[in-house]
C-alpha cells in the first residue's frame, strides 16, 4: 500500500500572509491524514518548519544544488535545506528546466544530492504541448524519466510528479484518459527498473489540480496524490484536495 501524498509548491511566492495560511493547513489536519507536504521558497523554510512543528504537515525545498557546497552563488545545497529541517526536495521541475537549462543529467545528480542529505527527492518529469500532439508522447515521458532517475531509488526515498508543462498554472489538464495512461507507463517503467520497489514508488499528477478536479484525477490507480502550485497557496483550496485524495 502506498501512501497517498499533497504536496504543495509555493513556487517564488511567500510572505507573512502565507504563513498565517500555513498555520490555519496545520493546525486543521487530523493525525491520520495523507501525507502532505508544502515546499515554500528557501527563504521560508526554517520558519515553515517551526510553524507546522506540532502538525502532521512536513516541509520540502524547491530545488537543490548537485554539490555538497562551494563557489555557486545564489545557489543551496541539499544539505542546507535539510538542515533547515526539511525533509524533502523538489527537483526537476519544468520552471527550472526551462529558466536555468537543467538537463536530465543535472537533474539525477539533483536527486543523488538529496539522498545523500538523506532528503526525499520529488522528480518532475512531463512534456510540452507539441510533445503532447505528437505520436511518440509516452516515448518522451518515458526517456526523460530513465534519464533524470538514479539507480537504487526505492518507495521510500523517492516520488514521482508527472506534470505535463502545458498543464502548469493554465487551467487545463489532460483527460482521465490521458493521465492514467501516463501515470500506467511510469508504474512499468518503475518496476522493470526497481522491481518490487518500483511498486512502492508514488506517481503525483501535478498542473492545475483544483478543488473541482481533484476526486476525478485521484480515482487513477497510479495516481498517489498531487504536485499543487496556485491551489497551494490557500489553506481554503488546499484542504479540499486533500481531503479529497483522503476519500479516494
Ligand atoms: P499549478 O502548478 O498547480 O499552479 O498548475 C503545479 C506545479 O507547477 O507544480
Amino acid at each position: 500500500m502506498r501512501r497517498s501524498l499533497a504536496a504543495g509548491n509555493w513556487k517564488m511566492n511567500g510572505n507573512a500572509e502565507l504563513m498565517e495560511e500555513l498555520s490555519t493547513l496545520a493546525a486543521a489536519q487530523p493525525d491520520a491524514g495523507p501525507d502532505i507536504l508544502i515546499c515554500p521558497p528557501a527563504t521560508l523554510l526554517s520558519q515553515a518548519v517551526e510553524v507546522t512543528q506540532n502538525s502532521p504537515v512536513r516541509i520540502g525545498g524547491q530545488d537543490c544544488h548537485a554539490a555538497p557546497k562551494g563557489a555557486h552563488t545564489g545557489d543551496i545545497s541539499a544539505q542546507m535545506v535539510k538542515d533547515t529541517g526539511a525533509s524533502a526536495v523538489i527537483v526537476g521541475h519544468s520552471e527550472r528546466r526551462a529558466d536555468h537549462h537543467e538537463a536530465d543529467s543535472d537533474i539525477r545528480a539533483k536527486v543523488e544530492a538529496a539522498w545523500a542529505a538523506d532528503l526525499l527527492a520529488i522528480l518532475c518529469i512531463g512534456e510540452s504541448e507539441d510533445e503532447r500532439m505528437g505520436p511518440d508522447t509516452l516515448d518522451i515521458i518515458a526517456a526523460q524519466l530513465d534519464a533524470s532517475m538514479p539507480d537504487g531509488a526505492t518507495g521510500e526515498t523517492l516520488v514521482i510528479a508527472y506534470e505535463p508543462i502545458w498543464a502548469i498554472g493554465t487551467g487545463r489538464v489532460p483527460t482521465l484518459e490521458q493521465i492514467i495512461e501516463t501515470h500506467d507507463m511510469i508504474r512499468d517503467r518503475l518496476v522493470a527498473r526497481f522491481g518490487a520497489e518500483g511498486d512502492k514508488i508514488r506517481i503525483l499528477y501535478g498542473g492545475s489540480v483544483k478543488p473541482t478536479n481533484a476526486a476525478e484525477i485521484f480515482t487513477a490507480q497510479n495516481v498517489d496524490g498531487a504536485l499543487v502550485g496556485g491551489a497551494s497557496l490557500k489553506a481554503a483550496d488546499f484542504q479540499p484536495i486533500i481531503d479529497a485524495l483522503a476519500k479516494a
